[in-house]
């Protein structure tokens, strides 16, 4: 990697308290075993009689994981493990091409997928490579979003969609059980899902020879519904702790997901799960692979908090806002590199309720 250290990494990681190390136990995110779904439907209404014991704990600990921390990892959640190494080798093998190979795939201020690296956004520099992709193209005149598969490896593009493919499922089973853990139905938010325009990220962070220095991915919070996110077993995602705010690295467990509340999941059930700060540090010696999905609603879909979750005593804390418009004015304030923070959601936060 040509990657040279300048002030403007080092600007991104002043004052950086080093995370606790959290290996298990309540320090740490909660960690849900998902082999209760392997037995058991998802049953449909949060009411119904028949369910299961094991299916109502489950919902129980995701509703709890969702409120306490915002994050909790999963294991046996489905998703085959080759498939996983398949798409672990596929993906290194691309970030392992030589520069001039992955610059072929580039993004541009016109179509914002494909390869990058390092580039300063919002005036702070990551240190990593990333091939940014979605499930489903977009293109309404303004906003652009088309795919540039790279030529190599030869089968990452049907490693990717296969992959894609059973990450969506299982983002769909999170969902539903996130709304069970509300007292909602089922597929209270399958709607809002339909023909959506997820993304999904190929992240690759290289080995620092600062990394006190530096971050991988500076502190942020992630603006759509959910993230399902898989790590290599590297470590360096580091989370918030809301009880007290210390930051915890995640310690990475085999053939298991990292799942995160992001903003939508905020302004839906106003602010009974929030979306949670978390960063990524890098270290000198390992380079470090990272495969977010980010599961987006429908671009049309205007966001704000569920009915059934508003009363008289909790009144809607945010104003509705167009999940298109919003993605569009992101991206846009990533490219042009301005001063003023990106938007956010605080900046539909009502003032006077
Ligand atoms: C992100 C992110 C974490 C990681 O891409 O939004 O938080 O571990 N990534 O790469
Ligand atoms: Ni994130």
């Amino acid at each position: 990697m040509s990657l040279k250290i300048d002030s403007a990494f080092i600007q991104a990681a002043e004052h950086r308290p080093k995370p606790t190390i959290s290996d298990a136990g309540a320090g740490t995110i909660p960690l849900i075993d998902l082999s209760p779904l392997l037995h058991h439907q998802i049953p449909s209404d949060p009411s119904d009689p028949a369910i299961a014991d094991e299916i109502s704990s489950l919902i129980a600990s995701i509703g709890a994981a969702c409120r306490d921390w915002g994050f909790f990892q999963v294991v046996n959640h489905g998703v085959d493990p080759q498939l996983l190494d398949r798409i672990q080798a596929a993906v290194v093998e691309f970030f392992a091409l030589p520069a001039e190979e992955k610059r072929k795939v580039k993004r541009d201020e016109v179509n914002a997928l494909g390869y990058y690296d390092s580039e300063n956004t919002k005036n702070v520099r990551d240190w990593k490579e990333v091939l940014d992709l979605v499930i489903r193209e977009y293109d309404d005149g303004l906003l652009l979003l088309k795919n540039r598969w790279p030529e190599y490896p030869p089968a990452m593009r049907k490693t990717c969609e296969e992959y894609i493919a059973n990450v969506e499922k299982l983002s769909y089973k999170l969902v539903e059980l996130i709304s069970l853990s509300l007292n909602l139905p089922a597929k209270r938010f399958n709607g809002f899902f339909k023909d959506s325009s997820s993304y999904f990220r190929l992240n690759y962070y290289n080995p620092c020879p600062t990394p006190d220095l530096v971050l991988g991915v500076g502190r942020h919070k992630d603006s759509e519904a959910l993230t399902v996110l898989y790590q290599d077993q590297v470590g360096g995602l580091d989370v918030k702790r809301k009880s007290d705010g210390e930051w915890i690295r995640v310690k990475p467990t085999p053939n298991s997901y990292i799942i995160n509340v992001g903003d939508i999941i905020q302004v839906w059930t106003n602010e009974k799960y929030e979306s949670v700060e978390h960063r990524v540090s890098v270290n000198s010696e390992k380079a470090r692979l990272s495969i977010p999905f980010f599961f987006f609603p429908t671009f049309s879909t205007n966001v704000k908090p569920l009915e059934e979750l508003v009363t008289d005593e909790n009144p809607a804390k945010y104003e509705e806002y167009n999940w298109r418009d919003y993605f569009s004015s992101l991206l846009g304030s990533n490219f042009k590199k301005m001063d003023k923070e990106n938007i956010q959601i605080s900046d539909f936060k009502k003032t006077t309720i």
